[in-house]
């Protein structure tokens, strides 16, 4: 018999990737294919549907010709996607009627204040886990069937589909058969109720969503559908796993114990720990989410994200123009010989959790006459760890569970300088994963799962290799200074405002 492989999507925000995995959890073909981001307005991020979609179907061809395998030794499909990202399309033309809004997009930053100002942020806390915030889905979609004319009409007429990028991406590959969510991705809507897991008719109204335009939500490994043959070479291939981005590294980093948390460093940095069965709720505005669900058991999540982390990176390189390349900034840090401390405080896009500061812009504390590029670059690498620490420590509290280390992944973590001050700044250690794609390993084994590919977690767990450990050296008396700085630096970036 033929060798078997599992495909994984990894539509992210900035890159789609297909990657294709051995029974042994192995890479084995790699395509990546970069998004166009479309900025119409200050603060305003958006993507085009279908680039996105073709874009993966480039990065699939591309993965299977470069491996010479072939399509039907696909034994199962998994997508992980950004999630949140809002795309409003025609079911039967199959047409988005807007762009995709992106979870990193403000366009919607005033009908987020205004519920904040009426009240709801109780309500839609208990409900849905979430932070009222232009982050999530819903103001998304009352934007979209606010701005396009005659879409709510439509939606009402059940004419309209909405979905976050998964759905989009399922839609496409089984040609319309499936309209399907999952749990994960679904939990960050900010109209899915986490408890009762439903969508909920009283967020809905608020919202003025009708629910005939809402994917049906399934768990997070199962069979969702089959590719139509069309659109996958000649195969129809099972889809059975599907999930959020951070989920699916939490997965991927083989988190399936209570209290274990990992970090991934992409785009933005994402902390999410398993705090088992039960929702637990935080009071320093982290969010709740739904972790994963597969055979019936859910598990819940403490997540805070950073919004800007490798952004940040790829703005030294793009915009500052101090770097060609964002590894190039561990050995920059290594040579700043900067004492003076200086802080950047890198809140391009507000700032998230624990502050939730919508209308923060990005300030830099500390320079003088002898500040060097390596020192700025220095600073805009501390500022990710330090980001990092405001969460974990939050999560720790609210938790109630001692974080002794920290799973880490994503592009970068294999910074070597930032994982070390990383480490210094939490006094914990950090485990790198042998596979930085933990995402796209992470929907890997959900579809793998979802077809007995693998048998359960336990002969999952098999395939787990750790990397480099990063122990804290840095003396407390130092570290604590640090941090304090960067609190006061963060205090005043919040006290100004233009
Ligand atoms: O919540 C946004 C997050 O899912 C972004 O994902 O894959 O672009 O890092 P990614």
């Amino acid at each position: 018999m033929e060798k078997e492989y599992i495909l994984a999507i990894d539509e992210g925000t900035t890159t789609a990737r297909a990657i294709i995995f051995d029974h042994s959890g192995k890479k084995v073909a790699v395509a990546r294919h970069p998004i166009q981001q479309i900025l119409p307005n200050p603060g305003w991020v958006e993507h085009e549907p279908n680039e996105i979609w073709n874009a993966v179907q480039t990065t699939i061809a591309t993965a299977l010709i470069d491996s010479g395998i072939k399509p039907q030794q696909i034994k199962a499909i998994g997508i992980a996607s950004q999630r949140e990202t809002t795309v409003i399309w025609d079911k039967k033309t199959g047409l988005p009627i807007y762009n995709a809004i992106v979870w990193q997009s403000r366009q919607t930053s005033k009908l987020a204040n205004d519920l904040i100002k009426e009240g709801y942020k109780e309500e839609i806390h208990q409900k849905t886990g979430l932070i009222i915030s232009p982050y999530f889905s819903a103001t998304k979609i009352r934007w979209i069937l606010d701005h396009v004319d005659g879409a709510q009409k439509r939606a009402e007429n059940g004419e309209l589909l909405f979905g976050t990028i998964n759905t989009w991406l399922l839609w496409k590959l089984t040609d319309g058969e499936s309209f399907m969510t999952d749990y994960a991705n679904a939990s960050r809507t900010m109209i899915y109720n986490i408890n009762t897991l439903s969508w909920d008719d009283d967020l809905l109204k608020l919202f003025n969503i009708p629910k005939a335009m809402l994917p049906e939500v399934r768990s997070n490994s199962e069979i969702f559908g089959v590719t139509k043959n069309y659109q996958f070479y000649g195969s129809e291939i099972p889809i059975s796993g599907m999930t959020g981005s951070q989920q699916a590294s939490l997965f991927g980093q083989m988190a399936f114990e209570k209290g274990m948390v990992k970090n991934t460093y992409g785009t933005g940095a994402f902390a999410v720990m398993n705090t088992g069965d039960k929702p637990a709720m935080s009071d320093n505005n982290l969010l709740t989410t739904i972790a994963y669900g597969i055979n019936g058991q859910i598990k819940y999540a403490l997540e805070g994200s950073v919004f800007v982390a490798g952004a940040a990176l790829q703005w030294l390189r793009d915009d500052m123009r101090l770097i060609s390349s964002t590894p190039e900034t561990s050995a920059a840090a290594k040579a700043s010989t900067n004492q003076d401390e200086i802080y950047v405080v890198p809140a391009f896009a507000g700032l998230g959790a624990p502050y939730w500061d919508n209308q923060a812009h990005g300030t830099i504390f500390g320079i003088t006459r002898g500040t060097t590029d390596k020192d700025l670059i220095k600073a805009t690498l501390q500022a990710i760890a330090y980001q990092t620490k405001d969460i974990i420590t939050t999560m720790a509290s609210d938790s109630k569970i001692p974080i002794e280390v920290m799973k880490v992944d994503g592009a970068a973590s294999a910074n070597d300088y930032l994982m070390q001050f990383q480490a210094d700044i939490l006094d914990i250690d950090l485990q790198r994963s042998s596979e930085l794609e933990t995402t796209s390993l992470g929907v890997a084994f959900m579809a793998g799962l979802g077809v007995g590919f693998w048998k359960d977690q336990e002969d999952i767990k098999k395939n787990y290799q750790t990397g480099k450990l990063y122990q804290p050296k840095m003396a407390s008396s130092v570290r604590e200074n640090l941090y304090a700085g960067w609190q006061n630096a963060v205090t005043a970036t919040m006290a100004f405002k233009h």
